[in-house]
């Protein structure tokens, strides 16, 4: 059986550390509010200079140097990122050529927070199907560039950094079990940035209006989420045959601890067994999976054999999990 195993992590974060404390002088709010509610202390915050690709660089230098592999070894590029460095060419093309390589393909996928799952079922299904064998899939993100720092609703939970993996062609046991992906667009008002795109073109008003940052209805996404991630992770579990105490870590989008908890709670799970990086990094989107992937590599805390499970809420609606077996 031919599977997409994980080869090599790897992660980027701004050297900007933004503490709640920094917040309470920006807008209305407290650490107090911030811990509670949603469990962020911090997050980090690109320089003026770092767009999406360059953190995205720097991740995908570490993974492939973790992997043993040249660039120039890669038959694919994946990005996913809702904060690209311009809405054409792709970031994955700005990445492809910054990694000095040429004539590999290299797209985008946009799928909020989910983009890392989606990313990598596309690669897995890639390489599953013989079409390719060494893939990149990096998640990147500046959002700071589109939160509202007036907006105390969303810019608390935000953060910027990137995560990359390698994947490559087995042929053993070892790999990516299953990855489902899932959408609901008729929620898509939920969580989005009203304009920049056709709908909404820029225009003086536009900017005067803050409709170029991101805007969410929390509350109601926040009982989706908790709904939605609580079926899926035990689904996954199910369809896959392992047992909620056969899972060594669980490895969530970071969004918010209560609904990480939710999650772990559903599935019996001690947060000993739950990667949590939002505590420092907050809301990443995109690059939080693979951040959290990576930080749990570099500490130890997975070993060959080990079932993880990864999963992922966010605009789109988008879902999505990952069960992989170290
Ligand atoms: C955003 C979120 C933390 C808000 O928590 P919540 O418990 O839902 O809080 P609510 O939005 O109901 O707001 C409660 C109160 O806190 C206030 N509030 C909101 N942000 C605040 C802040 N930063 N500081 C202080 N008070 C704040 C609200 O104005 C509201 O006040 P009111 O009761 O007087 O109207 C939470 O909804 C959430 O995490 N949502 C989902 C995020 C997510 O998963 N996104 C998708 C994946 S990325």
């Amino acid at each position: 059986m031919v599977h997409a195993k994980i080869i090599g992590t790897g992660s980027y974060l701004p050297k900007k550390v933004l503490t709640n404390f920094d917040l309470e002088k920006m807008v209305d709010t407290s650490d107090e509010w911030i811990r509670e509610r949603t469990g962020i202390r911090e997050r980090r915050i690109a320089d003026k200079q770092e767009a999406a690709s360059d953190l995205a660089l720097m991740a995908s230098k570490e993974a492939l140097k973790a992997a043993g592999i040249k660039p120039k070894e890669l038959d694919l590029i994946l990005v996913a990122t809702v904060s690209p460095d311009m809405i054409l060419p792709s970031t994955a093309c700005i990445l492809q050529h910054k990694l000095g390589i040429k004539n590999i393909p290299a797209f985008d996928i946009n799928a909020a927070c989910s983009g890392f799952i989606y990313a990598l079922s596309v690669a897995d299904s890639f390489i599953r199907s013989g079409v390719y064998s060494r893939v990149l899939v990096v998640g990147a993100e500046v959002l700071s560039r589109i939160t509202d720092w007036k907006d105390r609703t969303t810019c608390v939970l935000l953060g910027d950094g990137a995560g990359a993996v390698v994947l490559e062609k087995t042929k053993g046991k070892r790999g990516i079990l299953s990855v489902n992906i899932y959408a609901d667009g008729s929620m898509w008002d939920l969580l989005h940035v009203p304009a920049g795109g056709s709908r909404m073109p820029a225009t003086k008003e536009t900017v005067q209006k803050r409709l170029h940052f991101i805007k969410m209805r929390g509350n109601e996404t926040f009982k989706v989420a908790v709904r939605t991630l609580e079926r899926l992770v035990v689904d996954t579990l199910k369809e896959n045959g392992v047992k909620p105490d056969e899972l060594s870590l669980l490895i969530p989008h970071q969004a918010n601890h209560r609904i990480i908890a939710a999650t772990a709670k559903r599935l019996g799970l001690g947060l000993d067994r739950v990667m949590l990086t939002l505590d420092r990094h907050g809301n990443t989107s995109a690059a939080s999976i693979p951040l959290a992937l990576d930080e749990a590599v570099r500490t130890g805390r997975i070993k060959e054999g080990d079932y993880i499970l990864l999963e992922a809420f966010g605009g789109g609606l988008t879902w999505g999990s990952a069960l992989i077996k170290w």
